[in-house]
């Protein structure tokens, strides 16, 4: 399929380094495959280390001049990308889908929220405030500033292929640190329709480079970016295996890093749950992305009084869920991303079916479309020793365990070493407050499926990461202080 833009100058084949659109040294390339068809929509450049020091250096030379700018201008050229994204959403969204296959409404709203950043960001650096200390000394002030950490890399992953971008070159671009930016080998086509638009709104050469590669391509770009002594800064979203690794490799050069990482989320609902709100978020908190984001629901704990209820209305809710690629309208979920992703949740489900869990709904692939279009799917019984209740399974499966006491609920819950999102049903105030005091994660979703926003402060705990992407918290991450000691005042 050829991929029908209103601004096909969009689509591009080529990576964006220190302001010029260039192939790789080698000349090498490889293709970008749309899921739903296996098809390639384009071949970007395989990039390494050379290409990568070069961007890496043009945000050097950029950075001065750009943290100089004031802050009010910078905002003003964010909020001029932001507002170029929301003019081509619809060219965007058609770019996402064919990459990453959600469906193009999904898509659509993804462009807003990725755009979102670049407008609250920018905002939001009008108020890099510093401080005043009282000193200990009459003749002395303690001056606080709070400055620009220097260049920063950002690496993102394919589930977002706009949000994760934005999310991370949006802080810091807006305080005055230049990004230079690795997408997804899946899906990097959205990362480069937005620098196509930072350079149209006169984003300087340098302040934000794409460098694309694949996978094999990838430890050689990652490895330039936390070795180079001129990077200050890393933000990765992606596996907790690949975090802990770059955090190492960071570690020699002492770079500050942000690590959004791996997550088990569970869904706790008890017996006095609102169902109806309980369902909704489950077709948000399941359904959203076919499943594959970092905060879907993996573990879904169900009090028992509750519970034959519960199961029932999501199978109901399951049903009404339509697979299909995402171009066609009907679509409400796409394909998964690759065949990996798919051999993982087969693995997952064919491991429930042995341990005893009875597969209400799907179990399978989509007989029409095929290839990693998997099943809504429900299952029952789950409990601790299921690999699913262990890892992410990445894709459109409720399992669903049962629980007896709040007590039982938040022991289970709390019983894995990640800790980025739990979602909480109840109408019992009392319970809610113990509860979400007691979940060890980094974001608590209450009565709602729905949690992202470049106003909060979007982050997990153990081994889930470090830092938070989004809100005022968000910006603290590209900011370093420095105090200054004036003496002799008198
Ligand atoms: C993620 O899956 O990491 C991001 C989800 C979101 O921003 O909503």
């Amino acid at each position: 399929m050829t991929l029908q833009l209103s601004d096909p100058d969009l689509l591009r084949s080529q990576a964006y380094v220190d302001g010029a659109w260039v192939d790789a040294d080698s000349g090498a390339t490889f293709p970008v495959v749309d899921p739903a068809t296996g098809d390639a929509i384009a071949q970007v450049p395989r990039m390494g280390a050379a290409e990568t020091r070069r961007a890496i250096e043009g945000a050097e030379r950029a950075r001065e001049a750009w943290a100089a700018l004031l802050a009010k201008d910078r905002a003003r050229l964010l909020r001029d990308l932001a507002d170029a994204m929301l003019a081509n959403a619809d060219d965007l969204a058609a770019i996402m889908t064919a990459e990453q296959g959600k469906p193009v409404g999904e898509a659509k709203a993804e462009v807003a929220y990725a755009a979102s950043f670049f407008e609250w960001f920018g905002e939001e650096a009008k108020r890099v405030y510093g401080e005043t200390i009282p000193a200990p000394m009459p003749e002395r002030r303690i001056v606080v500033l709070r400055q620009p950490i220097g260049v920063t890399v950002g690496i993102t992953p394919w589930n977002f292929p706009s949000a994760m971008p934005t999310r991370k070159a949006a802080p810091a671009l807006a305080v005055g640190c230049p990004m230079v930016l690795k997408p997804a080998e899946q899906t990097p086509l959205s990362a480069l329709a937005v620098a196509v638009l930072a350079e149209r709104v006169g984003i300087p050469a340098g302040v934000f480079s794409i460098v694309t590669g694949d996978a094999e391509d990838a430890p050689l770009i990652g490895g330039e970016m936390t070795s180079n002594p001129l990077v200050r800064k890393l933000s990765f979203t992606g596996s907790t295996e690949v975090g802990k690794l770059l955090m190492e490799q960071c570690s020699r050069t002492v770079k500050k890093v942000s690590l959004e990482l791996g997550g088990n989320a569970p869904f706790l609902v008890f017996d006095d749950a609102d169902l109806d709100d309980a369902i909704a978020a489950i077709n948000v908190a399941k359904y959203r992305n076919a499943g594959q984001t970092c905060i879907s629901a993996n573990r879904v704990l169900v009090q028992a009084g509750i519970h034959d209820a519960f199961v029932e209305r999501v199978v109901e809710l399951s049903k009404t869920v339509t697979v299909a690629p995402g171009f066609d309208p009907a679509a409400t979920i796409g394909p998964l991303i690759d065949e990996p992703a798919l051999a993982k949740v087969a693995r997952h489900v064919d491991d429930a079916r042995a341990r005893g869990g009875e597969v209400l709904l799907g179990g399978g692939v989509h007989e029409q479309h095929g290839r990693t279009f998997f099943l809504p799917t429900v299952i029952t019984g789950a409990d601790m020793s299921w690999q699913m209740s262990n890892e992410e399974t990445f894709g459109p499966v409720t399992a669903v365990h049962r629980f007896e006491r709040e007590e039982d609920a938040i022991r289970i819950a709390n019983d894995t070493p990640f800790g980025l999102a739990a979602y909480l049903f109840s109408r019992d105030h009392a319970r809610i407050w113990r509860a979400g005091e007691a979940l060890d994660y980094g974001m608590i979703a209450i009565n709602t499926g729905f949690i992202s926003a470049a106003e909060a402060p979007f982050g997990g705990v153990k081994e889930s990461g470090i830092g938070r992407e989004g809100s005022h918290h968000g910006i603290e991450d590209f900011l370093e202080l420095k105090y200054m000691a004036w003496a002799g005042i008198r």
